[in-house]
């Protein structure tokens, strides 16, 4: 497929529908040829701001008569390139779609536009006692058509689930340009194919999102937070099963390994309020509505701790002892990529088979001479390896680790997991569909791909191999 460059007339016709003020193809454009994927560049040729979902839909239609690729955007946070522009063409921002629409009360649900920022629609919800769950690391700055775009999860997944467990009802445009709504505002649909869902998680592919319906639950009234140090890390991994046989479901549980806690204190990222003397430590919070329960619970967990060699248990007493904690965990990410040029691999298995693979890592890690920083929802058995380039050579780096890497997703699905459990595959990813995947499902993938999109203008280059 080749598509069309940029020219003067494409140039006129977006002004012409989004203003000049929404329509940026000089040298700003810089800043919208990165996302959050290790250190990757690509330029998109304009970057197009609409407001409304007709002017998406004009757009669209326009860029399927043209020729001209899509990539939908918005924060540009994610972390396997989805959002990054690898044929240039239009980076279509949904950032400046970013209402509220509606509050529904009676129902729990809310209207949102895409580009509203997760914790600003969180803080919103506060007001009216109710809750959206997910909230990946990224919560400040990520939006909520990127969340349903890679069907983000976050540290609450463990108890919430993720994204499109909230995801109702969807208002997309389709490559052609149509706007349908996907589903309905109901909890329950067995209306046929459940597109809602497809369109979820498909990394901007299939369509762009204009509209969510999103189902909300009470918020819970209190939350106890504890920060458990281990001696040895696969400890913290094997206690993380036996934490839910005692039928408690903790809201968070989440894993952190010394050295990125290291990184955090050596580059003065933010404020680490405890020493950091072990290898591991599983930060661990309690919520519900029942704050006795709640301690009663955490005293119980405490006795299993001790068969696993833990250190002294800290209780964060205030929200600001929380707060600091919780800081310390998002900002693992900004550490490690502060000190070195880092790959992230997002792999999920069940969570009783996380001790093997944090062995695995790290004896794949000795067997190729990388060192690795893990951390991340092990509640949820989903660990994020930061693969390190310190001082690996140009040809280790990008041709010996892809061996490596490769050893590692071949480990997720062997212990009955895959090879992305929230970040998607995107651009970085793709070169290994074909560990979870056999052929016939690739095809199968391909071919929705092309029923949606039968001109691949939307995010081409994406998740599967050309
Ligand atoms: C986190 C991001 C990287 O959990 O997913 O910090
Ligand atoms: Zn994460």
């Amino acid at each position: 497929m080749s598509y069309s460059k940029l020219s003067q007339n494409y140039i006129s016709f977006f002004i012409n529908i989004l203003g000049n003020e929404n329509v940026i193809y000089n040298q700003d454009i810089k800043k919208y040829s990165s996302d959050h994927t290790e250190d990757l560049v690509y330029s998109p040729e304009i970057v197009l701001f609409p407001r409304t979902t007709k002017q998406v839909s004009e757009i669209v239609s326009y860029c399927n008569k043209n020729l001209i690729p899509i990539t939908p955007s918005a924060a540009l946070t994610g972390l396997s390139g989805g959002a990054l522009p690898v044929f240039g063409g239009v980076s279509l921002s949904t950032k400046k779609m970013n209402k509220l629409l509606e509050i529904n009360t009676k129902n729990f649900q809310a209207t949102v536009e895409p580009g509203l920022i997760n914790e600003d629609f969180q803080n919103e919800l506060e007001g009216y006692d109710l809750f959206y769950p997910p909230d990946p690391a990224s919560k400040g700055s990520c939006t909520i058509g990127g969340n349903i775009a890679l069907n983000a999860g976050g540290p609450r997944a463990v108890k919430y689930g993720v994204t499109s467990n909230y995801i109702l009802n969807l208002e997309v445009v389709l490559p052609n340009g149509n706007i349908i709504w996907t589903g309905a505002n109901t909890l329950k649909n067995a209306t046929g194919y459940n597109l809602t869902q497809l369109i979820t998680g498909s990394e901007g592919t299939l369509a762009v999102i204009t509209k969510a319906v999103i189902r909300l639950l009470p918020l819970p009234k209190f939350n106890v937070l504890m920060l458990v140090p281990f001696i040895k890390i696969n400890d913290a991994c094997k206690v993380v099963s036996e934490i839910f046989f005692k039928g408690i479901v903790p809201s968070c549980l989440e894993l952190m390994e010394k050295e990125g806690l290291d990184l955090i204190k050596k580059n003065n990222i933010c404020e680490v309020p405890f020493d950091i003397n072990e290898e591991a430590y599983l930060l661990i919070e309690l919520d519900g509505n029942n704050n006795d329960q709640l301690i009663k619970n955490a005293e119980n967990l405490n006795e299993i701790f001790d068969n696993y060699n833990c250190g002294k248990v800290l209780f964060a007493e205030s929200s600001g002892e929380k707060n600091k904690l919780w800081k310390v965990r998002r900002n693992i990410a900004i550490a490690v990529k502060s000190f070195s040029v880092y790959k992230e691999e997002d792999t999920v298995v069940p969570r009783d088979k996380l001790p093997q693979l944090m062995s695995g890592v790290k004896s794949i890690g000795k067997k190729y001479n990388f060192k690795s920083i893990c951390y991340g929802h092990v509640g949820d058995g989903n660990l994020h390896v930061n693969i390190l380039k310190e001082n690996l050579s140009e040809f280790d780096w990008n041709v010996v680790l892809k061996k490596s890497i490769r050893e590692i997703f071949e480990l997720c699905v062997q212990l009955g997991g895959t090879i992305s459990g929230e970040h998607g595959i995107g651009l970085v990813q793709k070169e290994f569909i074909d560990i979870p995947f056999p052929k016939e499902m690739i095809n199968l993938q391909k071919k929705i791909k092309k029923i949606f999109d039968p001109n691949n203008i939307m995010n081409p280059g994406k998740i599967f191999p050309d």
